[in-house]
């Protein structure tokens, strides 16, 4: 799986990672949580994002991850009105994931301003690796563009798939001027672009991209913006990772694939 620079170069990390949200939870209902999470490291998918706000999602990440916690980047979020609060949140994920955060989000930008110089102590001691923040709606891109300009945070996470394109217009290339780096949630519009696959005769343009399936198409769509760095899928199953991760290699789709597989995502 290709890996890319995330932070200002100071991090690789395989552009497929793993998203948690309700997933996570799912996984463990069904008693497939460690299996989950154990097959995503042995598939290359060796970044997971987690957060307060996913229920249970973060303990049960750092109980599968058991041994292997130095193999996986950790993305967790701060997610709480309360800097106290959000103090603790940090306090108990650093327990969680030996010790630190590889990188911490504030989640919807909840109370922003509260949390940064708390995370920036935390990143100069060690605790947190990069910092981030997250929104999932274009109303608040003028917001989170404002934290950017600020330069004092790392990465965004923002919602960016064929039917969801805000992104394109100030998010990427500012966080492109930037430096910044680029995690990618709702690859499948949490989940409403893949109820209906596109078949074999469709797919066929995209097969000398190593593509053989809708979600793949999907994921590398995201992936050829190479202002993205990481792209954030989430399965409850483990028979999905290795075709997810399969999306995760070159070649990458020029301008032409990428408006062929938008065209298929917006008509029937
Ligand atoms: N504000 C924020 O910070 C924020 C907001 C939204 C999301 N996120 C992050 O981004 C992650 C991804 O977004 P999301 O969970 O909303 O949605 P998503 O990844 O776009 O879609 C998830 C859905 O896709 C299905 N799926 C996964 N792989 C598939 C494949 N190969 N083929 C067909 N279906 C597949 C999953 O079902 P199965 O389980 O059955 O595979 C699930 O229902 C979240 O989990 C979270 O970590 C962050």
């Amino acid at each position: 799986m290709e890996e890319r620079s995330l932070g200002r170069g100071r991090v690789s990390v395989p552009v497929v990672g793993l998203g948690t949200w309700e997933r996570l939870e799912a996984a463990a209902a069904a008693g497939q949580d460690r299996e989950l999470i154990g097959g995503a490291i042995a598939a290359g998918i060796r970044l997971v994002d987690t957060s307060p706000m996913y229920g249970d999602a973060e303990r049960l990440l750092a109980a599968a991850l058991g041994g292997q916690r130095d193999r996986v980047f950790v993305a967790d979020k701060v997610w709480t009105p309360s800097a106290a609060e959000g103090t603790a949140q940090l306090a108990r994920a650093a327990d969680w994931y030996g010790g630190r955060v590889d990188l911490m989000q504030i989640h919807n930008l909840v109370a922003w301003p509260a949390h940064l110089a708390m995370l920036e102590a935390a990143r100069d001691g060690g605790t947190v690796g990069l910092i981030g923040a997250t929104h999932y709606s274009p109303a608040a891109f003028g917001e989170l563009a404002e934290l950017m300009a600020t330069r004092r945070i790392d990465a965004v996470q923002v919602p960016y798939n064929p039917v969801q394109r805000e992104v394109e217009r100030t998010i990427l290339p500012l966080a492109d001027e930037l430096g910044l780096g680029v995690l990618l949630m709702r690859p499948f519009g949490e989940g409403q672009l893949v109820r209906r696959p596109r078949g074999p005769a469709e797919l066929a343009p995209l097969r000398p991209f190593g593509v053989t399936t809708w979600g793949q198409a999907l994921l590398k769509w995201g992936l050829s913006d190479p202002r993205v760095h990481v792209s954030l899928p989430a399965t409850a199953r483990p028979e999905r990772l290795a075709e997810n991760a399969a999306a995760g290699s070159p070649p990458w789709f020029g301008p032409e694939e990428r408006d062929y597989v938008a065209r298929l995502a917006t008509t029937r």
